[in-house]
């Protein structure tokens, strides 16, 4: 059983408290016995029992919970560089998809990739987000869009959380875009994802949650209920994207429904914050949405003043969000977002764990709870998301095992 001593500051980030309640403990030690944690507390404070442990020195900095990605797009074939110069120059992102560009291009290019080389792409994702600390991963299907190509997307993930030993969540997205094949004919692709696609995903238990993208040319509030509600009768808890182009009802359905988060929001109306409030839906935060199609991020102020947890996650996917570089998602939920470095922690530990159903198992630093922590070369939360770097995570654990040393 090793003992991480000489930590200056371990951020426990225990879900109790309000969004910037990170449960700091300086001068700490982090006790693990294989996957789970032992021990956590101040140093001078280490019961006999444990004094004897071999010891890793952590050198005086910071220590936090492996960071939880609760929003991802992470299996997708080629990427979608050649629109980010059109976007620049003032195309649309719904008019590149008018054109048959942006969510279609990468069915269409996610569709021509082999198993194989999608499964090779996820690993060099994944193990890049380990470099930068993160241990779990949500991961949403929505390139695949028929049954068969969704279920190859979601078996990907199944075979990926198999090989661990980062925690991946999967997600069942069918309800991305209507697929280009299916134009004339929604209701028969609506139809497809609840009659088939559903019962297919979670009969084989190959999802956990079904999320719906609500907005003008995906998904309509009308038909995103009753794809939502097929997947709870199927034992999938509703999430959604709601709200990132115009208002449209996203959150509102989100607290009708019970979801467990809606997810961008940058045009949340105000009723929908209350509803989301009343109802206790997390709100997760996209900061490299916002940022990549330049437009004002979502009102984490109001959200949080309402009482609405606040994830941050990156969206990664090759249109909106061409990066899974979490911390750096954390910076600017900072600077765009107004949240402060503590509040921005929490929304990437705990209240991300919340968003997607396993904060029993990770987002905090707790006996009981995984062995996964990141340990982080900066003496504080502030020094580290102040001090924007390329990667300042010198040691990634995950269920006990080294995931990354630098
Ligand atoms: O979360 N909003 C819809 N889906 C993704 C974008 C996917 C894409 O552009 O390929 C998002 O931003
Ligand atoms: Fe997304």
């Amino acid at each position: 059983m090793p003992l991480l001593t000489n930590i200056g500051c371990l951020a426990s980030c225990r879900p109790e408290g309000g969004q910037g309640e990170i449960h700091l403990v300086h001068q700490a030690a982090l006790a693990w016995d294989g996957a789970g944690i032992r021990w956590v507390g101040p140093e001078r404070e280490l019961p006999a029992s444990l004094a004897g442990l071999p010891r890793e020195d952590a050198g005086g900095r910071l220590v936090i919970p492996g960071l939880v990605d609760c929003h991802t797009h992470l299996a997708f074939g080629g990427w979608r560089a050649d629109e980010f110069g059109q976007r620049i120059l003032g195309t649309t992102y719904l008019e590149i998809a008018a054109r048959g560009g942006g969510i279609a291009s990468t069915v269409r290019r996610t569709r021509a990739a082999s198993t194989e080389e999608l499964l090779e792409r996820c690993r060099g994702h994944l193990a890049a987000m380990a470099r930068l600390g993160v241990t779990t991963v949500e991961a949403k299907s929505g390139y695949g869009l028929s049954r068969e190509e969704e279920l190859r997307l979601l078996e990907i993930y199944a075979r990926l959380a198999a090989e661990g030993p980062q925690r991946l969540v999967p997600t069942l997205l069918a309800a991305h875009v209507v697929p280009p094949e299916y134009r004339d004919r929604r209701d028969e692709y609506v139809r497809l994802v609840i009659e088939e696609i559903i019962p297919a995903a979670a009969g084989r238990g190959l999802a956990r949650y079904c999320d719906v993208f609500v907005e003008e040319g995906a998904f309509p509030v009308t038909e995103a209920r009753r794809i939502l509600a097929a997947g709870r009768a199927h034992g999938l808890v509703p999430k959604l994207h709601a709200d990132q182009l115009s208002a449209g009802g996203g959150a509102e359905l989100a607290a009708e429904v019970g979801a467990a988060s809606a997810d961008h929001l940058e045009c949340i109306s105000e009723a929908g914050i209350r509803r989301m409030a009343d109802v206790g839906v997390v709100a997760v935060s996209l900061p490299f949405a916002s940022l990549y199609l330049n437009v004002p991020p979502l009102p984490a102020r109001r959200l949080i003043a309402a009482g609405v947890p606040v994830a941050v996650a990156t969206d990664f996917n090759p249109g909106s969000a061409p990066s899974y570089h979490l911390p750096m998602a954390l910076t600017l939920a900072c600077t765009l977002q107004r949240m402060t470095p503590a509040e921005a922690l929490k929304g990437a530990t705990s209240i991300a764990a919340r968003a997607i159903g396993c904060l029993d198992e990770v987002g905090s630093l707790e006996p009981g709870k995984r062995a996964d922590f990141a340990v982080i070369d900066a003496e504080s939360v502030e020094q580290w998301l102040y001090h924007l770097r390329a990667n300042a995570c010198v040691r990634t654990v995950a269920a006990g095992v080294d995931l990354h040393t630098a």
